[in-house]
């Protein structure tokens, strides 16, 4: 059974913590479960986890070129992932085929990798890969403009969008609440005339690849989640040109695209929530 709210350990006198949680508790505010508090050595491992993570981003900075297939790309990734000792989170997930998500243009996210998908000059491109290493989990996107160059409207939109994670990730404080996040993550897509996708969010992670809390990259300040130090979640927002409504594909039953057909762009952090702010496992 999972418990929806925080108690005391049994036979320990309770901490500061405790006294803040339970007080947050009391006034009707959503707390997570003792569950989602990482211990100093599943910490050590996600870390380590996020060291390869970066190590495959940092690579596909190096081989991502033009006229690659994605298959080809995603290929690399299971390689340098395997080569490492760890295990691409995404391979066989729920089915999924492939060990990346590589999402094109008007592709929010979940994009299958295949060998018919050619990248070219100007393509806005959303590698997003996940790690699994002895057991603990990672998740980091970044974008990749193929070619250096693409056009100002389609550059504006992976700029604001990554704008927009570094700003979540400057909003999450520990005792601060989900909400407050998504709040000023909605706020500033919107300021630049863009729209944030809603049926797709971040996650906490960690021993498991999806865990609570749901991280909404929209919504309302003081709503959703408590977030304590100790808790480990992504932030990930898909941010779209036009209008907000996706699609999801009937077909493949990953593939999510924006339902007008204008571009998406995504970057995606893992963060463990600390006593003072927010540390990037992914950087
Ligand atoms: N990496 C995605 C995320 O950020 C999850 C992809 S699930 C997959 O949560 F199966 F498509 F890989
Ligand atoms: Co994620």
């Amino acid at each position: 059974m999972i418990r929806k709210f925080w108690s005391l350990k049994k036979g320990e006198p309770a901490t500061e913590m405790d006294r803040k949680i339970m007080a947050f508790q009391k006034q009707g505010y959503k707390v997570p479960s003792r569950k989602l508090i990482k211990t100093p050595e599943q910490i050590e491992g996600i870390r380590r986890s996020g060291v390869i993570n970066t190590g495959i981003l940092d690579m596909v900075t190096t081989e991502i070129k033009e006229g690659m297939t994605t298959a080809q790309l995603d290929k690399l990734i299971y390689d340098y992932t395997t080569d490492h000792g760890a295990i691409p989170a995404p391979l066989n997930y729920e089915g999924f085929p492939c060990s990346s998500c590589i999402s094109i243009n008007e592709v929010v996210c979940h994009g299958i990798p295949n060998d018919k998908t050619f990248l070219r000059p100007g393509d806005i491109v959303n590698v997003d890969v996940s790690t699994i290493l002895d057991g603990f989990f990672s998740d980091a996107s970044r974008m990749f403009i193929i070619g250096g160059e693409t056009t100002p409207e389609k550059q504006r939109l992976v700029d604001v969008t990554k704008e927009c994670l570094n700003i979540g990730i400057q909003t999450a404080k520990p005792y601060c609440f989900v909400g407050d996040i998504g709040f000023a993550i909605q706020c500033h897509a919107q300021k630049n005339g863009y729209s944030v996708v809603r049926e797709l969010c971040g996650h906490g992670v960690g021993n498991a690849f999806h865990e609570e809390p749901e991280v909404t990259h929209y919504g309302r300040p003081k709503t959703g989640m408590l977030l304590v130090p100790g808790m480990v979640f992504t932030i990930e927002p898909m941010i779209n040109m036009g209008k907000r409504e996706v699609h999801f594909s009937r077909e493949d039953g990953w593939t999510v695209t924006t339902r007008d057909g204008l571009p998406s762009a995504q970057w995606e952090h893992t963060l463990l929530m600390t006593e003072t702010g927010t540390e990037i496992l992914t950087y």
